[in-house]
């Protein structure tokens, strides 16, 4: 062998034992230190949030925010009524749903949030669901009665989302404003898996148009045609939204990018999906910048630390003297 191409064996050999002893280092020391530098992170901002009062807006002062032009989404908030339902639980009342309460929530026209049990100073309803996995189909199917029940007429559109789903509400109500709530039709992360027609992830959140919850509300409680409880609380309710003849419809802006999202931003930026989700993304499980819409809606597994840095990313954080304005993105087929 030459001995350039020794020396290049080598190095190669040396880069790879330097590589392995960093990499071992990383797995053997640094990632207990920093899993507990970020678990200990992770505690304080819950004991932060803790000890907040009830109405006192953390972190997100909107009195001090800024000059810009808010109009169109002041009036869309008059148009497109949305209403949220947010899942939770008595143990993650104090660490994410309140993050969820002072941040994305308050934006939607009403929100609710639905746990196992009332709470009146969250508050919470209480579903008289068991807590576990198992009992998501039934709180999802409980939490849209209760909504058909008391509150049909206060908006146009009715979500469901976890308390550590991100929603970006103005952009909610922007994809919404193309839609006819009268049609029975919802929306989300869409599989296309189980379901003929496929379903939305639960975490992603998704979005009924009025005659949808009607539907739901009038025939979901039938367990001929619905599963009451058990099973994939989201692929029970796509079967059951299917068989009460609820479409699943593309929610994709007009340069095809996505806009309801089951992961978190960076893992849709980065990819790192798991396995299964090359098998269930109906958009080819795209990843970067160019595949998730200006305009995206949601977002999945955003713990409450990364909500509040969300928050200043979106509402706070500017460029000095760029202004966005606003694009046209929704798809405007048969519409001239
Ligand atoms: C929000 O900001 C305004 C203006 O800077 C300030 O007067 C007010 O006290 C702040 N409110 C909270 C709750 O921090
Ligand atoms: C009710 O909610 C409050 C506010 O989030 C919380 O501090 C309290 O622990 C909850 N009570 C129960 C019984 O879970
Ligand atoms: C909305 O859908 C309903 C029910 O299909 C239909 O009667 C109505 O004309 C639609 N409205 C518009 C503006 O397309
Ligand atoms: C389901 O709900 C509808 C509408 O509220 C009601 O008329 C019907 O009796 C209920 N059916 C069952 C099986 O509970
Ligand atoms: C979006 O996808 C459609 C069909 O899949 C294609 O015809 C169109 O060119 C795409 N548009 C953009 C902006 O990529
Ligand atoms: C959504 O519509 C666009 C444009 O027609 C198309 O490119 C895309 O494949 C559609 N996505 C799904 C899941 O049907």
């Amino acid at each position: 062998m030459p001995s350039a191409g020794r020396q290049f064996v080598l190095g190669v050999a040396v880069g790879l034992t330097v590589a392995f002893v960093v990499v071992s280092f990383n797995v053997l020391t640094y990632n207990p230190v920093h899993k507990a530098a970020v678990q200990s992170y992770h505690d304080d901002v819950y004991k932060h949030m803790a000890s907040m009062s009830k109405d006192r807006v953390l972190l997100v002062n909107d009195t001090h925010m800024h000059h810009d032009d808010d109009s169109v989404a002041r009036k869309l908030r008059e148009q497109v009524r949305v209403l949220v339902w947010v899942m939770t639980s008595p143990s993650n009342l104090d660490k994410k749903a309140t993050v969820v309460k002072h941040t994305w929530a308050r934006r939607f026209n009403k929100f609710l949030f639905f746990s196992s049990e009332d709470n009146a100073t969250f508050p919470t309803i209480g579903l008289k669901v068991p807590e576990g996995r198992e009992h998501l189909t039934a709180k999802t199917m409980k939490g849209f009665r209760y909504i058909y029940e008391h509150h049909l007429n206060d908006a146009d559109w009715f979500m469901k989302a976890d308390d550590d789903t991100y929603v970006i509400v103005e952009n909610l109500r922007y994809f919404l404003s193309s839609q006819n709530t009268s049609e029975p039709v919802y929306f989300g992360h869409h599989f296309k898996t189980i379901v003929k027609q496929g379903y939305y992830s639960g975490g992603g959140g998704y979005v009924l148009s009025k005659e949808a919850l009607r539907r739901l509300g009038a025939k979901g409680n039938d367990s001929s045609i619905c599963r009451q409880d058990g099973g994939a609380e989201d692929a029970e309710l796509g079967l059951c939204m299917e068989r009460l003849g609820v479409r699943t419809a593309n929610s994709t802006d007009s340069m095809n990018r996505s806009r309801f999202h089951c992961f978190d931003p960076e893992t849709h930026l980065f990819g790192g999906y798991p396995e299964w989700y090359y098998q269930y993304d109906s958009h080819g499980a795209k990843k970067g910048q160019e595949s998730i819409s200006d305009y995206a809606i949601s977002f999945h597994y955003v713990p409450p630390e990364k909500m509040l840095a969300l928050e200043f990313y979106i509402y706070h954080l500017r460029p000095y003297g760029i202004n966005s304005g606003e694009q046209d993105l929704n798809r405007h087929e048969g519409k001239h």
